[in-house]
């Protein structure tokens, strides 16, 4: 209700007048606060521009795929180092990839090369957690790897492996992705059965140190083909067994990175047991074609990928100290590890016959560009130990 006394009668149109002085006061600050925001706005252009001129974005070459062949794929730890090569070798090959990782073991630096470019994209996030994008592939890569990395924290890597694998497989289901998680030898244990072909159930010991990763990766099959067949999800599943090469982590504390650094520093090489036990290992980029042949290919079973070259580990101790020529560096033999297994050999008759895939990189040439990049990793290292010694000294 308006008032209708004297007095107020009389003020209104002084309000008036004060409101409209206010309603343009406002307009013209507005309109100034505006053009201001426009023109900062303009010149932040302006230097992402310059910015973006200025750094000189030379990603490795890319094919051009057809918009029916070129696929979106997901690379769960595809910041690892098998991760960040089958990321490499997919964004080559022409795909739309994504990697999800949550940098516990994988490094930015390993895909920092594909940083900025259209097909790429890289999300920060932990997959025990679960994941909404949209993708036809998904390569289930996340996973601590090495036993000092997985037995960090055991309850999450058993997480990783059971939820995180979860996750994946319920996003593969309500996208209608194809999915391939990476197992490992590992499933086979201690093995009594030698070479180790798919069909082996395997030796493992539920509750030992190596269980958390073990038993994590036996639930991710067996979740893998519970959606298989209940939900008629198309997976695929990777037996990997042993591999190396470059972005592979310098302390890992596994044999190929202990050899490696142990004589580049001309330390003593330490062999853990009698140095009688066995192991083969392939090179990374034959994981990687590997990988991809299993994924596209119709064999829904299990597969193992790895190179069946059989060495004992003092063999390949002295394979490493003649290649990097570390004369001085004598070989010491320490205590066994609980649950080591002592024979590893994968039977890769399964991966010729249906996948027409098997090793193709000679163990030296394979060892070479694993330690030229070791050597490389070691000099970083030690520059910036250099430089923080020298900080230190600074601040005395
Ligand atoms: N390298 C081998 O010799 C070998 C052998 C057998 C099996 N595998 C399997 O291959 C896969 C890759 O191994 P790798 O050698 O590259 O190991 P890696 O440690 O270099 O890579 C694993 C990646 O997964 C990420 N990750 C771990 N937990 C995660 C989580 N909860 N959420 C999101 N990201 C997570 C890590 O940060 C890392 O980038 C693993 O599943 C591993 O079990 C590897």
């Amino acid at each position: 209700m308006i008032c209708e006394c004297v007095s107020c009668v009389l003020s209104l149109p002084s309000v008036l007048s004060t409101y409209n002085h206010l309603v343009n006061t406002f307009e013209e600050d507005f309109s100034q606060d505006n053009q201001n925001l426009k023109s900062r706005v303009r010149e932040l252009e302006k230097r992402i521009e310059t910015l973006e001129k200025s750094v000189d974005h030379k990603y490795p070459e890319v094919e051009r795929l057809s918009y029916a062949d070129r696929k979106r794929i997901l690379i769960t730890g595809g910041a690892g180092f098998v991760g960040s090569h089958l990321l490499d070798r997919l964004m080559m090959s022409g795909h739309e990839v994504t990697v999800v990782d949550n940098f516990f073991t994988g490094r930015k630096r390993n895909i920092e090369h594909w940083f900025g470019h259209k097909n790429f994209e890289l999300i920060h996030h932990d997959i025990v957690n679960p994941l909404y994008i949209e993708v036809d592939q998904i390569y289930h890569l996340a996973s601590p790897a090495s036993p000092p990395h997985y037995m960090f924290n055991p309850v999450k890597t058993i997480k990783t492996n059971t939820v995180g694998t979860i996750n994946m497989l319920g996003l593969a289901k309500r996208v209608g992705a194809k999915v391939l998680v990476a197992s490992t030898s590992e499933v086979y244990g201690d093995p009594e059965v030698h070479p180790q072909s798919e069909d082996y159930w395997g030796h493992v010991n539920p509750i030992g140190p190596r269980s958390c990763y073990d038993e994590g990766k036996r639930v991710a099959e067996s979740l893998s083909y519970a959606y298989a067949k209940q939900e008629n999800l198309s997976v695929r599943v990777a037996r990997i067994f042993n591999t190396y090469g470059p972005r592979m982590h310098v302390n890992d504390g596994r044999v190929v990175s202990n050899f490696i650094s142990q004589s580049l520093q001309n330390q003593s090489i330490t062999v853990y047991g009698t140095g009688r036990q066995t192991r083969s290992f392939q090179y990374v980029s034959d994981l990687v074609e590997g990988l991809i042949a299993l994924m596209t290919n119709n064999m829904t079973l299990p597969v193992n990928l790895g190179n069946p070259e059989e060495y004992s580990i003092d063999e390949f101790a002295s394979v490493i100290k003649h290649l990097v020529g570390a004369s001085s560096s004598d070989i010491v033999y320490k205590d066994s590890v609980e649950d080591d297994p002592q024979r590893r050999k994968p039977d890769i008759s399964r991966a010729i016959k249906y996948l027409n895939w098997y090793p193709k990189v000679p163990l030296k040439e394979g060892l070479m560009k694993t330690i030229k990049y070791f050597r490389e990793e070691l000099i970083h290292a030690n520059a910036k130990e250099d430089v923080s010694n020298y900080s230190n000294h600074m601040f005395a």
